[in-house]
């Protein structure tokens, strides 16, 4: 059912079969699948009347056979921000919530769904990654419930909710002294030499399909319309030009009109490559070394880099790097307003929007939507002590009383 015909390079367009390669064999740039788009007729009546998982848009997706993993991941909610709205000073607001994604909630569920069941296609027996912590998590608990052996590479500095989400599935963790892209070197080595299916290196073209979903959802969930802005957090790249070649693909396949958002990326100050190119007009990403509390997206010289500049610039994107202490206050506001408890990934791509409106780049009236990738309970470390402590009383009523009475403000509600 998918129309997937091979895959291409993304710089010189050569065409390849569609296997296990990721680079160009011509000039080293990396491939993507192609799609016979029309052979596609697909409606939205029939996609409606599909399960609420990513693989409702299967014949845009780079499987050959039947989905194997991924039966509940994506489909997750795009929620209509109304207190968060008014206190940004918008009038349409979304959170695309990816926080609840299953089955390990982040936005790594739809990417991992699609490279493990093409993992299986390609016949590979070992599934691996180089992860900044969601990736491993994600690829240790799709690998679990296919019964396929898993290897995953992480930094050694991860906060504690990331190790043990991976732990959990019962992988083989290697936790590297160094940062992700030590990390990401080492597996790439890895990958030539052992022939493993790494996800985001030798399966990365596939991987990075799965990414074009958080699109499609996005425009079905706003009545097939595309929004105005939209923000997305920068790690490696493989989600924000994901999300714009989804939203072109259903134009070109004739499911909606207008024009593309303006697609905006979120970076940490403390990590910043490929905001800082948008900002000065650079093409490429200058590698930096990350220092900031948003671990999950500390990748100091982005894969996809050039794509994203590419997209932004495209789109009539711009981009925003927010500090640490700006991700905390909108890991809070967030919770505060919405309920809705993210990582500092979130919290990024939200403290950039704040940003991006206080610029003037997103007006009042306009309609945005910010990308919430991660969860928040995996790294409670980033609020802790942050937030208050309980009152503390014995169990006697009398004691409750007279704190109550005692009182001087409710205070503590908001502390
Ligand atoms: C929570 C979260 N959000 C966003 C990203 C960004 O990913 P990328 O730019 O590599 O698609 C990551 C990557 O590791 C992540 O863990
Ligand atoms: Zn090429």
């Amino acid at each position: 059912m998918s129309a997937l015909i091979g895959l291409q390079c993304h710089l010189c367009k050569s065409t390849f079969p569609a296997e296990a390669t990721y680079v160009c064999e011509k000039c080293l740039g990396p491939l993507e699948p192609i799609y016979d788009y029309a052979s596609i007729s697909l409606t939205r009546e029939q996609i409606a009347a599909r399960p609420k998982n990513i693989w409702r848009y299967r014949e845009l997706l780079p499987i050959t056979g039947e989905p194997q993993t991924g039966f509940h991941s994506g489909f997750t909610p795009l929620v209509r921000c109304t207190r968060l709205a008014e206190h940004l000073g918008l009038s349409e607001l979304y959170i695309k919530d990816d926080s609840v994604n299953h089955p390990t909630l982040s936005y790594k569920d739809r990417v991992v769904s699609v490279a493990a069941t093409r993992a299986k296609e390609l016949g590979f027996k070992v599934l691996a990654c180089a992860s900044t912590g969601n990736l491993a998590n994600s690829v240790a608990s799709h690998a679990a419930r296919l019964g396929m052996d898993c290897c995953v590479f992480i930094p050694n500095n991860l906060e504690a909710g990331k190790r043990l989400g991976s732990a959990i599935f019962g992988p083989t963790i290697l936790a590297i002294a160094g940062n992700y892209d030590d990390v990401n070197r080492l597996c790439t080595q890895v990958a030539d030499r052992y022939g493993w299916g790494f996800v985001n290196i030798n399966l990365r073209s596939y991987y990075a399909e799965g990414a074009k979903t958080m699109g499609f959802e996005i425009v079905e969930q706003l009545g097939w319309q595309y929004p105005q802005h939209l923000i997305s957090p920068v790690a490696g790249g493989t989600l924000l030009p994901r999300i714009a070649r989804g939203l072109r693909e259903l134009k070109q396949i004739g499911l909606v009109q207008g024009e593309l958002p303006k697609i905006h990326a979120a970076q940490a100050a403390g990590c910043a490559p490929v905001v800082n190119a948008i900002l000065a007009g650079e093409d490429y990403p200058e590698p930096v070394k990350p220092d900031t509390i948003a671990k999950s997206i500390a990748i100091g010289n982005p894969a996809d880099g050039y794509q994203v500049v590419q997209t932004v610039k495209a789109t009539g994107g711009t981009g925003a790097a927010v500090s640490d202490a700006q991700i905390v206050d909108a890991i809070k506001l967030l919770a505060r307003t919405e309920g809705i408890f993210t990582e500092p990934a979130g919290g990024t791509t939200l403290a950039a929007t704040i940003d991006l409106v206080k610029r003037g780049v997103i007006k009042p009236g306009e309609s945005a939507v910010v990308c919430v990738t991660g969860n928040g309970y995996k790294t409670a470390e980033v609020v802790e002590g942050k937030l208050g402590e309980p009152v503390q009383l014995t169990r006697a009523f009398k004691d409750f009383e007279s704190w109550w009475e005692g009182r001087q403000s409710a205070q503590f509600v908001n502390s």
